[in-house]
């Protein structure tokens, strides 16, 4: 079995909720306290295991990868200064023996268009996808490392990442039809896009983190677009689902939807407390 040594962070989404913050600036540097919601998903990736992160970019996104680049200037003047600490703070960013790579979504046409374009880096391999902004706060192994030591138990396949939700929330969520819901991995039956309360399968929705295997990409050539010609994640694993190799793992973590406004001050106030601040 391959191991999943590459990572697929699609970062080139207009985060039209979080206009006019994210007009020029992209959602996923809005900082929780003090970092940047890329550099938690990054630390995650990197926590375990993985060695290429790769960002599926768009325009008014440089920012992203200037944070996670050398900043010559920034750090001869710390230097200077003997500001080791904040020194250190700098080059943690970027741990040593990580490849960063950049691929251009020429047009937001969805998350599984964003994923498709990852194709010619990742290559025959399995690979992780974060959606940096479901920002997930674990104590233990982190959500990306949960799914793949849930590959590793089902020898092979993909694996999404899911959560119970309140029964009047699927209709913002993919929500999953599984083998059996008592398990913490189970098998996929069906999964259908936010779906209304009375008739979704389940209320296991699927977050902002995956394990998929190479053959998504043909998947994803496929599937018809949806509106605004968009190209879907969830249609593409729909469409191997027959195949039986794609799981549903209940993770162990907060979750919080940093996409949305209350999801971000939420997480704000969680991750405040926890640096110590009276809030
Ligand atoms: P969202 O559905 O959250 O869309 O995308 P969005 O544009 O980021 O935000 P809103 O809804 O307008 O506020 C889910 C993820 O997929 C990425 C986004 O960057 C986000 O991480 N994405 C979406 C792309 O990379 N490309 C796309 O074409 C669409």
């Amino acid at each position: 079995m391959k191991p999943v040594r590459k990572v697929v962070f699609p970062v080139a989404g207009l985060g039209t909720r979080f206009l006019p913050a994210t007009k020029a600036m992209p959602k996923e540097m809005l900082p929780v306290v003090d970092k940047p919601l890329i550099q938690y998903a990054v630390e995650e990736a990197a926590a375990a295991g993985v060695t290429d992160m790769i960002f599926i970019t768009g325009r008014y996104k440089r920012s992203i990868e200037d944070h996670f680049d050398k900043s010559p200037e920034l750090e001869s003047d710390l230097a200077a200064k003997g500001k080791t600490e904040l020194l250190d703070l700098v080059h943690s960013i970027t741990p040593a023996g990580v490849n960063f790579i950049y691929i251009r979504q020429p047009e937001p046409l969805g998350l599984g268009h964003a994923v498709l374009c990852a194709r010619p880096v990742v290559g025959d391999e399995p690979f992780g996808v974060i959606l940096a902004d479901d920002l997930i706060y674990s104590t233990g192994r982190t959500a990306l490392g949960q799914l793949i030591d849930a590959r590793a138990a089902m020898k092979g396949g993909s694996v999404l990442a899911v959560q119970d939700v309140p029964h009047d929330q699927t209709n913002k969520y993919g929500i999953v039809d599984v083998d059996n819901e008592m398990l913490p991995t189970s098998c996929v039956r069906g999964i259908v896009e936010k779906p209304a309360p009375e008739s979704a399968p389940s209320d296991l929705a699927v977050i902002g983190r995956y394990v998929l295997e190479p053959e998504i990409f043909d998947a994803l050539e496929h599937v018809e677009r949806g509106v605004g010609g968009e190209i879907q994640l969830t249609d593409a694993i729909a469409a191997l689902l027959p195949q039986g190799k794609t799981f549903a793992h209940r993770f162990e973590g907060r979750r919080f939807d940093c996409g949305s406004k209350q999801g971000f001050l939420t997480a704000t106030a969680h991750y405040a407390r926890l640096a110590g601040y009276d809030i």
